[in-house]
């Protein structure tokens, strides 16, 4: 497993740091003793109503009947909610255009129409079933080709683009196009969308959310019940996952419970099953891909064009800057001197889709990396020596959108992995076993990861921190950031505790809530440490400026007239210190306060300071520095640094059934200075493993009436312990160069689920090493995402199902 063999152990200045590995996750014990709480652990109060959905059946629907009379007629049912009780029917996290209840016309099938509320589950069960809603059907689009062909788009096309795409595809020694299909998944947290409203007499709405967007959440709320924000409080105390799925679309929910809660003046609980989750909440965006690439016989690609079209859904939810950082990301790792993308959003009847780790980066990465292994196939080399002369180096740094690939290691992570999982002897060795066409085909590849970090729409970059010392030393933090698992709390108190000199166990990272922090953005697009954990930063440095100014005052002053002998008689003058910085260096290490030979307890000082009327409290706002992307224009400075890494997959396919085992993965990943070295190895193969489902088995069915029939564990496949690589060397690089983020760390959310294209590259590999053993040629396979057992046994064998299927 992973080991940090790269690299000696991190320091700042002249303070070596905790080893980043020895902490564990703040939620750890609670979570294997089964005593974390989650939005449905919360105890039931006197009086308080469990919510049920109606949705729509249908891709697209007009409402001829909805009759709730005999359901509110069942003992124990306190209320139904339709759209004639949302104060601002509309909703929506860039175009507001989605409404939060149908109110005429379901535009997919899941999509809201009325919320039941009763006093037990039975009660509920059965005014469920009570419920007469009849529908007419009309007429739905159901795929991007449909969509392309009526014109129903979401937003504008966007385009980035260097240089003259189209002369140099002319002048290319050889040219190569094709169509990339990538289907959607599903996010597949644990904990299924969930919000308690406490409506309070005296005071805001009190809604507990299971939401990775706490303002948002608020806001929509405050909009459905028709107050002021400020009549609102969100509170996020932890997710059981989200993965992009709770980013947007937690808020409907939570506004559902809410406008019951509002109507009844009691507590509502909305807590939905796995089955009613999947179906309504939407997915990654299904992609399609057209490109044309130009390249010449040594694999080095000379132009690129490529038309982007992704399924939205039937509403804009984050789709429009989902397809921007697909664009953003279809360079990937190498640099293409003329390049033209295109990205359009089609507006279809399923659900609207959504974030999902890696947003749109997945997808312009599938291109590029399939459409590598074709030049390279194409040109009979082998892959890894086309995207070694393609990779971002010195000289050919800079990216379509005009961004310096700056602190780059990517040529030297190909070299290393190249290496360390002995590539040649095992490409010589797969080239061999494939040669015996009775065993089963096997396959190789590496692809690569350059993930930008940075939200593109830039005033999204910032968060805030409330910072609170405490007489006693210990420190409370609270931020916007969520914790959903991936550890924010725990690296953020890293943060702190680093910053300000204590022991982490000093340091408690508080419940989020709105009432705390405003204004603030989603736990998403990996930055949830780097900005909440700047913020937290900002404050800790004034905190310690003034304890450190203090400090100074107490050297020079004799004990007897410190503040906590004499505070209480008022017998001497107040220290006046300044939160600017001190005039002699000050030091703030494992709980004490050094200034020369001075030093004194933290905790010691932080009572000095509280005595003497210094606040020992700060709020702190961080704001992304440099970043210049400009939407328009397609160019400029779209991220603070990328996240970069290196994945070979060895995948063996069984050539009767399909099915994919993957044999063995190595994994290089620039984490720059980690803060917390078990987390990163957990972010790194979890997000791994997670992509390996979406680009294998995840399968998402739909009926002929739009409604996804494949909405349980039993009929959609995640990977299971089985699944996971027979050997994974998962090794995270050190890396002191990135001193545009905080701590000079690296985010680890998103980026190593990017790598888990390999094993599908890999797959790919396997069947045309399968195909090119029987027929001697070089012909190129398509295969789409997810590259299902089914899929790859008719890849494999398309001439014996075009035989079954003409019979
Ligand atoms: N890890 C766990 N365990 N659970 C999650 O829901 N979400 C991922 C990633 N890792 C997720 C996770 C996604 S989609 C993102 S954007 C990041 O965590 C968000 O957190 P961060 O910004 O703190 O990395
Ligand atoms: N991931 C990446 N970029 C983003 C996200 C996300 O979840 N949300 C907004 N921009």
């Amino acid at each position: 497993m992973a080991d940090r063999a790269e690299s000696e152990t991190p320091r700042v200045g002249a303070a070596v740091l905790p080893d980043p590995g020895s902490v564990p996750h703040d939620s750890a014990t609670t979570h294997v003793t089964g005593r974390s709480e989650y939005v449905d652990d919360r105890p039931m109060l006197r009086g308080e109503l469990l919510c049920g959905i109606v949705y729509s059946p249908h891709a697209r629907a007009r409402l001829t009947r909805l009759d709730l009379s005999a359901a509110l007629a069942v003992p124990g049912v306190a209320c139904a909610v339709t759209a004639a009780d949302v104060a601002h029917n509309l909703w929506g996290s860039i175009i507001v255009d989605q409404p939060l209840l149908v109110e005429q016309e379901a535009q997919y099938a899941g999509e809201v129409v009325a919320v039941l509320a009763a006093e037990s589950r039975e009660s509920l069960a059965k005014a469920m079933r009570a419920v007469r809603v009849e529908w007419e059907k009309l007429p739905a689009i159901r795929s991007i080709d449909q969509a392309v062909a009526a014109g129903a788009f979401i937003g504008a096309e966007r385009s980035i683009a260097r240089g003259d795409a189209d002369a140099a595809l002319a002048a290319a020694p050889h040219r190569l196009s094709g169509t990339v299909v990538i289907e959607g998944a599903d996010h597949f947290y644990l904990e299924s969308q969930a919000a308690i409203a406490y409506p309070r007499a005296d005071g805001p709405m009190e809604v507990h959310s299971s939401t990775q967007h706490p303002t948002e959440t608020q806001h929509v709320v405050a909009e459905a019940i028709g107050v002021p924000f400020n009549e609102v409080v969100c509170i996020a105390r932890r997710l059981g996952g989200g993965f992009g799925g709770k980013e947007s679309q937690a808020a409907p929910i939570a506004a559902y419970a809410a406008l019951v809660a509002r109507k009844t003046g009691r507590p509502a609980r909305l807590a939905i099953s796995k089955d009613d989750d999947m179906i309504i909440t939407g997915k990654r965006n299904p992609f399609q891909i057209r490109y044309e690439v130009g390249f010449d016989g040594e694999g080095r690609l000379l132009a690129l064009k490529a038309q982007l079209h992704s399924d939205g859904g039937a509403y804009a939810d984050l789709s429009t800057a989902i397809m921007e950082r697909a664009l953003l990301h279809s360079d990937n790792a190498y640099c293409i001197p003329d390049m033209h993308v295109r990205g359009q959003v089609c507006r279809t009847n399923h659900h609207p889709h959504t974030a999902f780790r890696g947003f749109g980066g997945p997808k312009g990465v599938a291109m590029i990396e399939s459409v590598i292994e074709d030049v390279a196939r194409t040109l009979g080399r082998d892959a890894l020596d086309v995207r070694k002369r393609n990779v971002y180096a010195p000289g050919r740094d800079t990216t379509h959108y005009g961004q310096k690939v700056e602190n780059n290691c990517l040529p030297a992570l190909f070299e290393s992995l190249e290496a360390r999982c002995d590539y040649r002897r095992r490409r010589e060795d797969i080239t061999k076993w494939n040669a015996d066409r009775s065993s089963n085909p096997r396959g190789l590849s590496m692809t690569a990861v350059k993930f930008g970090i940075s939200f593109t729409t830039r005033f999204l970059n910032q968060a805030n921190a409330l910072v609170n010392v405490h007489r006693d030393g210990t420190v409370q933090v609270s931020t916007g950031a969520v914790e959903m698992g991936q550890g924010v709390n725990t690296r953020i108190a890293a943060i702190v505790a680093e910053r300000l000199g204590v022991p982490i166990g000093a340091v408690r990272v508080m419940v989020t809530s709105t009432e705390k922090n405003a204004n603030t953005s989603p736990t998403a697009a990996s930055a949830g440490t780097d900005l909440n954990g700047a913020a937290a930063a900002a404050a800790c440095d004034r905190i310690c400026a003034r304890l450190a100014n203090l400090a100074l005052h107490l050297r020079d002053l004799p004990p007897e007239r410190w503040p906590s002998r004499t505070a209480g008689l008022g017998t001497q003058p107040e220290a006046q210190v300044t939160d600017h910085p001190p005039a002699e260096p000050v030091r703030f290490e494992a709980g004490r306060v050094h200034a020369g030979p001075f030093s004194i307890a933290f905790a010691d000082l932080a009572r000095e300071a509280w005595l003497s009327r210094i606040s020992i409290c700060e709020y702190g706002h961080f704001a992304t520095p440099d970043l210049g992307f400009n939407k328009l224009t397609g160019q400029g400075r779209a991220f603070l640094y990328y996240t970069q890494g290196v994945a070979a997959s060895e995948v063996e396919i069984d050539r009767f059934s399909g099915e994919v085992k993957v044999r063995r993965v190595d994994l290089l990943m620039d984490m720059g200075r980690p803060i917390n070295h078990a987390l990163d190895v957990g972010q790194v193969t979890g997000g791994f493993v997670q992509g390996m489902g979406w680009v294998t088995t995840e399968h998402l069915f739909y009926n002929a009436d739009g409604l996804l029939v494949s909405h349980s564990p039993s009929t959609y496949k995640i990977p299971s312990i089985q699944d996971t690589p027979r050997v994974f060397n998962a090794h995270l690089v050190f890396n002191e160069g990135n001193a545009a983020n905080i701590r000079g760390t690296k985010a680890a959310g998103e980026p190593p689920l990017l790598l888990s294209l390999s094993v599908w590259t890999a797959i790919r590999d396997a069947v045309m090493n399968a195909r090119a053993a029987r027929s001697g040629g070089r012909d190129l396979v398509p295969m789409a995402i997810p590259a299902t057992a089914e899929r790859v046994l008719r890849a494999l064998e398309p001439e014996a199902f075009a035989a079954i299927e003409t019979r």
